[in-house]
């Protein structure tokens, strides 16, 4: 493979090196815990790191190692390792980096579990855990005067769909400390939409649950970044500390959902902007949230960094009451947690995937309990605007 090929072609192809047996089109699922050695040597050269090979599945196998390559392609990064979730690839990568005494400086909106890894687990380990609005810079500047080890933001936050300037936030957190590691979760936006390192980014970290996969059938994760930076969370996080491994199944599944990302992406996309459009125009509802709209408050940062917009829409009826009700009116879009499938998600981050802020909380983070999150699929745009339409009518009816 070239890298002079368009990213639609290498994400189809990667660079399997020649690793499918029998000239098999698809890489196999090898479905092995462990590898033989030829001997005693071998398996000590293995082990020592002097002889490239496999040794055993949490360390690496040939179906993950594939989409591995195409996540550093799709992120352009050195390399990618893969996880058994999300939440295994985050726990994994900030661990592998913080200790004892280190400071932390995330945004205040964040996905609900790796809020509460931050506030809950790494406050009682003895991390220094601020929370901040890095779209405010002064903000940032003052957090950042005090000597920070890691920053983390979502390229778009979820539930709040906010946008980092990551340039501006990078530029500054290596300015104070040139150690300290920006790490971005990038699942909302994708490497298609947004490739946070090539903005200052050190690491890029994945729910390759939703789009990358694509088809609500994986509970998958990613961590990318410099070969340097992807050994130690290899060796360190996935080995030693949360062995969250990604199985040869899903390894399999995850490398053909990424042959369609772009075509979804696009689709995706495409179908946001027409139903944030017409849920703008809806009576009924107040605010709506998506990044394409020029209303979106960084909707000039959204323009200058995001090169697709993605497919997740945060709007707010005018009461929590008509928000529920609507929920639990929709007859064709799904009420489901998670995002990035086919099908059209309807949820209630207050009470579903926030549930781990307090009231108190989400208010400080930017969010109510009016607050509905919507991830747009890819059945025909109009059917799903028809379907809010219904549902927020039923809404409101007394
Ligand atoms: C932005 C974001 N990051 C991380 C996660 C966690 O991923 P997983 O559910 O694959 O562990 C989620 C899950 O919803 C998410 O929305």
């Amino acid at each position: 493979m070239s890298k002079d090929q368009a990213m639609s072609t290498r994400l189809i192809h990667g660079d399997s090196h020649g690793m499918k047996p029998y000239g098999s089109l698809q890489m196999p699922i090898f479905q092995t815990s462990t590898f033989e050695f030829e001997s005693t040597a071998q398996g000590a050269a293995r082990f020592a790191g002097q002889e490239d090979g496999y040794i055993y599945s949490r360390l690496g196998n040939p179906s993950r190692a594939v989409i591995e390559e195409k996540l550093a392609i799709l992120e352009n990064t050195e390399a990618a390792v893969a996880f058994g979730s999300g939440m295994g690839a985050i726990s994994s990568a900030t661990t592998t980096f913080m200790k004892k005494g280190s400071r932390l400086v995330a945004d205040k909106a964040l996905y609900g579990c790796t809020f509460a890894l931050f506030n809950h687990k790494f406050r009682e380990l003895g991390i220094d855990v601020e929370f901040i609005d890095f779209t405010d810079m002064k903000a940032a500047r003052k957090a950042l005067r005090k000597k920070t080890d890691m920053v983390y933001f979502e390229t778009i936050s979820n539930p709040t769909m906010k946008v980092v300037d990551i340039e501006k936030v990078a530029a500054l957190a290596h300015e104070k400390n040139p150690d300290c590691l920006v790490v971005v979760d990038n699942t909302f936006a994708t490497g298609l939409c947004c490739k946070p390192h090539d903005h200052g980014a050190d690491i890029v970290v994945h729910s390759a649950t939703k789009y990358l996969n694509g088809h609500g059938d994986v509970i998958a994760g990613f961590v990318c970044g410099s070969n340097d930076l992807m050994m130690k969370v290899r060796t360190v996080g996935l080995k030693d500390i949360t062995g969250s491994v990604l199985g040869p199944l899903d390894s399999f599944l995850l490398n053909r959902g990424l042959k369609t990302l772009p075509l979804r992406m696009a689709k995706h996309s495409e179908n946001a902007m027409k139903v944030a459009k017409a849920l703008e125009a809806m009576d009924g509802i107040e605010a709506v949230y998506y990044v394409g709209l020029k209303s979106h408050p960084q909707y000039k940062v959204a323009k200058k960094e995001l090169a697709m917009t993605s497919g997740m829409i945060a709007f707010e009826p005018k009461t929590a009451k008509i928000a529920e009700k609507m929920m639990n009116n929709v007859k064709m879009c799904v009420l489901a947690v998670s995002l990035g499938d086919c099908e059209t998600l309807i949820e209630h981050p207050g009470s579903m995937t926030h549930s781990t802020y307090t009231e108190e909380e989400m208010k400080e983070a930017g969010f109510t309990k009016k607050l509905v999150r919507l991830s747009v699929g890819l059945e025909c745009a109009d059917d799903i605007i028809a379907d809010l339409e219904q549902a927020l009518k039923a809404a409101m009816k007394k």
